[in-house]
């Protein structure tokens, strides 16, 4: 949870703030009680002048003195009580339901002023930021669930189609291949859909830990740009790799995943030119850019594609979700690397990832 330093100035002054009303509230408790004592002494001197040696009456009026003054202590402490403990815990509680119900809205003012928060103000405080990290949650946990659904329409609605048109009879062979070719491209798009959300909901929840083995990144990249030569060469595209031998201590696995979404994406967005993978060292950290001279994107696009579901590049929208950056980020960041891009519309782009030693 953000804001820890002045949570902690906040609870510090709380302290301080507690300290002083504690002794303020036991030097009140002594003067009442001191009071009480001192006005008892006086009835009874009183009591004794007015009744002299009948001293059943004294004892009564004492007995009256005495009920009415620890009926006023307890009046006293109730009013104390309510003001300072019962009406900030049933805010809180009020507060506490209304999250527990699902109203991530709720938020309740603190009953000091900003310096003077007691624990009861820090507690609000802390449930108000709990609900509003709540309410994002819930937000993008919405968005996610509106976006997979729209993901899972089109492609079903193709194969729907498609499978219909393939009942039709006196189809040609080659209209029936040409049929169950989409049939199958659109099961794989389907298929890599629900293998990516599954794999970034299992990122999310912190499942998919990493396991970290001796990699050699040049041999691993190698192995990829292997996968995408047929794509790569059936686009008429150069490809130029320049990779030193490194090795890293890292997830294999995950690794591989990032490697093939940003080949995967070059290859896409690029029609002609060439793609340029290099590897090196810098600073003891492992350096990998893979570059494009395809068609780049906008400022306002960059800024976008590592969220889930977005493309920015409409034209390619039929061929993937908007998922690939979105799962290259978060693994990244559970390898503790970081990752950047440059690129120029119409001009191409550069993902830079840069990798520590040991995870
Ligand atoms: N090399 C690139 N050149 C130009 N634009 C790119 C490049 N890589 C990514 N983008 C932009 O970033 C968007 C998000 O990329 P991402 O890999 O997350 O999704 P995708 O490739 O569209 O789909 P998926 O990866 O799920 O198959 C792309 O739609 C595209 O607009
Ligand atoms: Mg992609």
């Amino acid at each position: 949870m953000k804001g820890t330093s002045a949570k902690k100035q906040g609870g510090m002054r709380a302290a301080g703030r507690r300290a002083w009303l504690m002794f303020l509230a036991y030097a009140m408790r002594f003067l009442i009680v001191a009071a009480i004592i001192t006005v008892a002494v006086f009835v009874q001197q009183a009591a004794s002048r007015a009744f002299g040696e009948d001293t059943g009456a004294v004892a009564a009026v004492m007995l009256v003195a005495v009920v009415f003054l620890s009926l006023a202590l307890t009046v006293f402490e109730l009013l104390v009580r309510k003001v300072t403990v019962e009406r900030p815990v049933s805010r809180i509680a009020e507060m506490a339901h209304s999250i527990a119900s699902g109203d991530f809205t709720v938020r309740q003012e603190p009953s000091h002023p900003y310096g003077n928060y007691d624990e009861y103000d820090c507690i609000l405080l802390d449930l108000g930021r709990a609900a509003a990290e709540l309410a994002e949650a819930e937000k993008t946990r919405l968005s996610f669930i509106s976006n997979v659904s729209h993901e899972l329409k089109t492609p079903l609605a193709v194969i729907q189609s498609y499978a219909q048109a393939l009942e039709k009879p006196g189809l040609s062979d080659e209209t029936r291949a040409e049929y169950l070719a989409v049939l199958r491209a659109t099961a794989e798009k389907l298929a890599s859909l629900v293998h990516n959300v599954l794999r970034l909901n299992r990122l999310e929840h912190r499942k998919l830990a990493a396991q970290p083995d001796e990699v050699r990144l040049d041999e691993q990249l190698a192995g990829c740009i292997l996968q995408f030569e047929d794509a790569i060469e059936s686009k008429g595209l150069e490809l130029v790799c320049e990779l030193d031998e490194v090795r890293v201590f890292s997830d294999a696995g995950c690794l591989e995943l990032v490697w093939n979404n940003l080949l995967s994406n070059a290859v896409k967005f690029t029609d002609s030119g060439s793609i340029r993978v290099t590897l090196g060292r810098e600073g003891g950290r492992a350096v990998v850019t893979v570059s494009d001279t395809g068609c780049g994107m906008s400022a306002e696009t960059g800024a976008h594609i590592f969220e889930q579901f977005y493309q920015g590049d409409t034209s390619h929208a039929g061929e993937g979700n908007g998922l690939g950056l979105a799962l290259v980020k978060k693994v990244i960041g559970i390898l503790g690397g970081e990752i950047g891009v440059e690129s120029e519309e119409g001009k191409g782009s550069t993902f830079r990832v840069s990798l520590p030693e040991r995870i």
